[in-house]
């Protein structure tokens, strides 16, 4: 697959291990800054990546701030962005199992770099199970959100 990677100066400590992990596990990186712990705007970065996923360029994104919350509030203003902070394995993998999650939104002042690797493992290798036989209920749920986007 094709992930974006994107943080603000918050989430920068954690973006080399991200990296890493992505690169690791197969797939093509697509780092979209920032590149320091100078301070910017998490909008500004939420919005590449963003824009990456609306775009088709890449197929999924992870996402880092200080804490998660304002990298997740931002990227989900954005329509076919599903994002969402995951600081545990289950969730990772299960937010695009059964919520077809595309970004995946980390604290890099809230996880450390060891529990990420698994963190970003079980989102990279997870898919959505919704078109599965006997798993429809999670494709009915996810098209209901899309209507709540409008
Ligand atoms: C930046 O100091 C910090 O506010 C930002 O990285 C993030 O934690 C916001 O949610």
């Amino acid at each position: 697959m094709k992930i974006a990677i994107a943080c603000d100066h918050g989430g920068f400590p954690l973006k080399e291990t991200v990296i890493d992990v992505v690169c690791a596990a197969g797939h093509d990186v697509f780092d979209l800054g920032t590149d320091s712990v100078e301070s910017v705007d998490y909008p500004d970065f939420a919005e590449k990546l963003g824009r990456a996923i609306q775009s088709g360029e890449v197929e999924r994104g992870v996402l880092m701030c200080g804490s998660g919350v304002g990298a997740n509030i931002a990227a989900n203003k954005m329509k076919g962005v599903y994002a969402a902070i995951c600081h545990d394995t289950y969730s990772a993998h299960q937010g695009v199992e059964h919520d077809d999650m595309n970004v995946l939104c980390l604290g890099a002042r809230i996880v450390g770099p060891e529990p990420v690797k698994e963190i970003v493992e079980a989102f990279l290798g997870a898919r959505f199970v919704g078109n599965d036989a006997g798993e429809e209920r999670h494709a009915r749920r996810v098209n209901k959100v899309r209507i709540l986007e409008g």
